[in-house]
């Protein structure tokens, strides 16, 4: 049975850690009335939960404690809140701590293809998406009317993160977030299932010298035109 008919428009935007996906997948939805889904979210709830249930270092239990979870999205702001088994964990699944368990979840292929039905079923219910992650485009939805593969280089994805946590109070030394993210590419690329990878079809967007406005702005083009482009630049149709 094919997929396609059961969806509305949907976009992928994929991408390493720091590239300002979450954010540009935010500001994109908004921009063109779709719904948000941020997947990375789903990956962290999952490592959370396991952590809560003494899970995380047993991938059958942990494989268990994802299928078992309840886990909602309140769009009622932007970026939703998330809601784990009817417990606001918005912030709970963006400490250091759950980042870097998270490694856990997503290295679990039982883990992954549950996320992935989940996403999937997401989306038939929310209609036209924006959906963001590391294998939207390649595994997730394949058919994807457009894809786009968001980069930038490591260094400025690097002080990026370390603007970000300064702001929020968290003062980081830069050599330390450089590694993690290093780390963290390392982590994505070379994950057996679902790795990071930029499809033949993907639209890469370098956002190393643009800003985040910027990268919008070309994403939200590109869809109005209604002219998805491949990495190599020529239109598909
Ligand atoms: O985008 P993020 O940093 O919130 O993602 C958290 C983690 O989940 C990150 O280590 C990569 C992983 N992830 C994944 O493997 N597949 C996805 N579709 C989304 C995130």
């Amino acid at each position: 049975m094919h997929t396609r008919e059961f969806f509305g428009l949907i976009i992928t935007i994929d991408g390493p850690a720091g590239s300002g996906k979450s954010a540009a997948a935010v500001l994109l939805a908004g921009k063109l009335g779709f719904a948000h889904l941020d997947t990375g979210a789903m990956y962290r709830a999952v490592a959370l939960a396991a952590m809560q249930y003494g899970a995380l270092h047993d991938g059958a239990a942990m494989a268990q404690v994802a299928r078992e979870m309840r886990l909602e999205f309140d769009a009622a702001t932007q970026p939703a809140r998330v809601l784990l088994n009817g417990h606001d964990v918005t912030e709970a699944i963006r400490t250091r701590e759950v980042t870097q368990a998270t490694r856990q979840a997503a290295d679990n292929p039982e883990v992954r293809s549950e996320l992935v039905r989940r996403q999937q079923r997401l989306a038939a219910k929310l209609g036209n998406v924006v959906s963001e992650g590391r294998d939207q485009g390649s595994v997730a939805f394949p058919d994807a009317e457009f894809k786009f593969f968001l980069d930038a280089d490591v260094r400025v994805r690097a002080k990026r993160r370390q603007q970000q946590l300064a702001a929020a109070g968290m003062a980081a030394d830069a050599a330390d977030i450089l590694r993690d993210m290093q780390q963290r590419d390392r982590e994505d690329q070379s994950r057996p299932v679902g790795p990071l990878v930029k499809t033949a079809d993907a639209i890469v967007v370098d956002g190393t010298d643009l800003t985040l406005e910027q990268v919008v702005d070309r994403m939200a083009s590109l869809v109005q035109a209604g002219k998805p482009i491949g990495a190599a630049g020529e239109c598909r149709r």
